[in-house]
């Protein structure tokens, strides 16, 4: 597939790929067909074994912006029912390997909630979140109101969904959001230290893991220790494990192969 509003770089650094929002004129507003693009770029990354971690960007002063309000303005929701564009969404939920967010300027909307679809969030200082929807009308639509709540809590989720408003990276990282602010100048460098330091780990634990750790995120705990139980065992199905083990016991360095 073409793209026309996402760079994606499958070998941007060792084991890791990078894919950046390129709709700067409009802060990257998601619009439908950028949405398909990603859709398409992580399920081929998905699918690439060179691939361990992905990291997802946009530039200094936006992520996104949110979904594209031109593009939505004269819809009704039977044409927005029809477009079922949340299909994409859940389709990049589904990718296997760990995606980081490296947030700078504006996640706002559904820019915040694609941020929230990934696995963690590294935020330059100029990073702003927040769910604005309200503003506009209406409500977030993907997983805002969900997975901003299970972050952050109650009522700081309330506060923003109801009032949209922003909270800077440092109150982000407070909340449980991000996982660490740094300067604009580093964002995506420390994005990249923390997908090295994932990408050198085991990829065959490293997906069953993340699935379970979503699983806790996204259902109740008696579900979630059965289902990180069922994944624990099936690591020990993996060459990776033996690797592992038998490196910590003779004090040498794992060598994972994904096997
Ligand atoms: C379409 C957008 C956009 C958006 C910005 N732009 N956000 N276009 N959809 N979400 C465009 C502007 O129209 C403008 O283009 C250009 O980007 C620069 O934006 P400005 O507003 O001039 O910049 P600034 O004054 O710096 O203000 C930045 C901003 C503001 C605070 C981020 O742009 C803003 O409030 N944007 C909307 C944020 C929002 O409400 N997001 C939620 C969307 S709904 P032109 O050509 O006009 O100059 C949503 C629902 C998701 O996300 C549901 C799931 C799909």
């Amino acid at each position: 597939m073409e793209f026309q509003y996402i760079i994606v770089d499958p070998s941007f650094k060792k084991h890791i790929a990078l894919v950046r929002l390129n709709r700067p004129k409009e802060l990257n507003a998601l619009n439908l067909q950028l949405m398909l693009e990603l859709k398409s770029a992580f399920a081929s990354l998905d699918e690439d074994d060179e691939v361990r971690c992905i990291i997802i960007t946009g530039n200094e002063q936006a992520f996104a912006a949110g979904a594209d309000i031109k593009q939505m303005e004269n819809k009704n929701a039977i044409d927005l029912l029809k477009i079922d564009q949340f299909e994409t969404w859940d389709q990049i939920r589904k990718t296997k390997k760990p995606i980081i967010a490296a947030v700078s300027g504006f996640a706002l909307g559904g820019g915040c909630e694609l941020a929230m679809t990934c696995d963690m969030i590294i935020a330059s200082e100029s990073a702003k979140f927040g769910q604005p929807e309200i503003k506009i009308g209406i409500m977030p639509g993907a997983g805002g109101t969900q997975r901003l709540t299970r972050a952050v809590g109650k009522a700081l989720a309330m506060e923003m969904v109801l009032t949209g408003k922003f909270i800077s990276a440092e109150e982000a990282q407070k909340a449980g959001l991000v996982n660490k602010v740094v300067p604009e100048e580093i964002y995506l460098d420390e994005a990249v230290k923390l997908a090295n330091e994932v990408a050198m780990m085991s990829p065959i634990s490293v997906r069953l893991a993340k699935e379970s750790v979503l699983k806790a995120f996204e259902s109740g705990l008696q579900e979630g220790l059965y289902f990180e139980r069922k994944n624990f065992y099936m690591c020990f199905t993996s060459e990776d494990q033996k690797e592992g083990m038998s490196a910590f016991v003779e004090k040498r360095k794992p060598n994972f192969t994904g096997n």
